[in-house]
């Protein structure tokens, strides 16, 4: 997309089947998009796996723009995902952390598969957060449900969503047996959790400052509520948003940032000596010393430049005609915005391929939040990711242990220059291969 942008302009239209589809690759066309039109580029397109796998679209993400969408992000920016509460998750935080330290510390006497450990961290925090603390048969029974979810939102291009004609072929690929059973097993699954929730099974042993337990407590607790009440499918959705968009962007990116800190050992250096200045010799430090730390920031910011997680962030509908630097685009027109392409665009950054966290220390400073539109990892606007807060603070936890802890190498015989970059597609822009390293445990005492 960025080779046709460098051809033919900033803004494209080009036709997915029968969908008319524009393209936009420059920071002032986002801002036509995301902020001058904000209001007419803030509907999703309908979506088969949005039916079928989110209850009828009535989650967050893939929800029409109207009163109801208004009101499930409302629920999330309020209830899920304020600051105060995602702060009151801080313990769920550390005590993962820890088990992360642990695991690595047992499997050090050999590489380490890291990629799999910080996903592994990532989801167990989402859970615990989620659903409260979970025995290891349930833990291990929400990752194998987490993992055809995935691959069921993530790894299909439903043909019927082209043309109603084509369903056979989704039928024929397997992709509709694939997406039933993801869809009855969560369904299965949270009947599950709301029973244990209802009937008080779980046990309320995180400290969340009196906010309630974790998020179907919350939830739950709403259903009585006249202006937040949401039904319980709605309740199944929402959760659903948050156990595949929560999940699978986090671990992408703090992969990518473990992958570009081993390739610069120079910044992995400068990080790892602001984090152990600050945080001291302590066996464990606290959530609150990570916000302390610009360097390991800016490396989070340059990681999400070079490797934003939803690389066209997600597909947005026209409810409206709108004009974008100039082009008429008519009301209906599916629309997406080339983040990936804007981050490395030579024209807004200097060595724009070169992983440099020093930029976003020294220029203006840049925020996540989508004010910037030469920086739109999370997007802008009102369809804008309510769980940034979240995001980095996960992401600062799980790097800040990492590289507190541990001092990382490349496996015997692997180059720092030879590593394999490709991006494999899916549900986010994951790397291809797995990071595999070599470590040695510090002593702070
Ligand atoms: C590094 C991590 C993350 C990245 C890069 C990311 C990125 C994004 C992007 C690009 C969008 C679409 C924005 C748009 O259309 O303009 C989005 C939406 C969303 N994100 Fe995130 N996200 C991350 C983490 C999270 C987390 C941790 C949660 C919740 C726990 C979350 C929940 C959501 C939801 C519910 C939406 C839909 C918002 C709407 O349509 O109104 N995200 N995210």
């Amino acid at each position: 997309m960025r080779t046709l942008a460098a051809k033919h302009g900033p803004v494209m239209l080009l036709y997915f089947g029968p969908i008319p589809t524009v393209v936009v690759s420059s920071p002032a066309a986002a801002e036509d998009v995301m902020k001058t039109n904000d209001h007419a580029f803030s509907s999703r397109p309908d979506t088969s796996l949005a039916d079928r796998l989110f209850y009828g679209a009535r989650d967050i993400a893939l929800s029409k723009y109207g009163e109801y969408w208004r009101r499930v992000r409302r629920v999330s920016v309020v209830h899920l995902l304020s600051p105060k509460r995602v702060h009151s998750f801080r313990s769920v935080r550390a005590e993962e952390a820890a088990r992360l330290v642990s695991a690595v510390r047992c499997a050090a006497s050999s590489p380490v598969n890291v990629t799999e450990l910080i996903s592994a961290f990532t989801f167990d925090v989402l859970c615990r957060v989620l659903f409260g603390k979970q025995g290891e048969g349930d833990r291990r029974a929400a990752l194998s449900l987490h993992a055809h979810v995935v691959e069921a939102v993530g790894g299909s291009f439903p043909m019927r969503d082209f043309s109603p004609w084509l369903a056979w072929l989704d039928w024929l690929s397997g992709l509709d047996a694939k997406v039933n059973k993801a869809s009855s097993d969560f369904d299965a699954f949270m009947e599950k959790i709301f029973k244990e929730h209802e009937s008080d099974k779980i046990i309320a042993s995180d400290d969340h400052d009196g906010l309630g337990t974790d998020m179907v407590d919350v939830l739950l607790s709403l259903l009585t509520d006249d202006s937040d009440s949401l039904s319980r499918e709605s309740i199944k959705a929402v959760i659903l948003d948050m156990f595949t968009a929560g999940t699978e962007t986090t671990n992408t990116a703090i992969d990518w940032a473990m992958v570009e800190l081993i390739r610069h050992p120079k910044t992995m250096a400068k990080a790892q000596e602001e984090i152990r200045q600050i945080a001291g010799s302590k066996e464990e430090f606290k959530e609150e010393t990570v916000q302390r730390m610009p360097y390991l920031k800016a490396v989070i910011k340059e990681t999400l430049r070079l490797h934003p997680p939803a690389p066209l962030l997600f597909p947005r509908e026209s409810m409206e005609d709108a004009r974008v630097l100039g082009y008429h685009v008519p009301k209906g027109t599916r629309m997406l915005v080339n983040a990936w392409a804007i981050g490395r665009d030579p024209a807004s950054w200097e060595e724009a391929e070169e992983f440099r966290p020093e930029r976003f220390l020294n220029s203006k400073s840049f925020d996540f939040k989508g004010l910037d539109f030469e920086f739109i990892p999370f997007g802008s606007g009102r369809r804008s990711c309510p769980g940034i807060d979240f995001a980095i603070v996960t992401a600062g936890v799980a790097l800040a242990t990492l590289l507190y802890h541990f001092d990382w190498e490349l496996a015997e015989g692997v180059k720092a220059e030879e590593m394999d970059m490709t991006e494999s597609p899916g549900f986010s822009l994951k790397r291809k291969s797995n990071l595999i390293l070599v470590c040695k445990p510090m002593n702070h005492n």
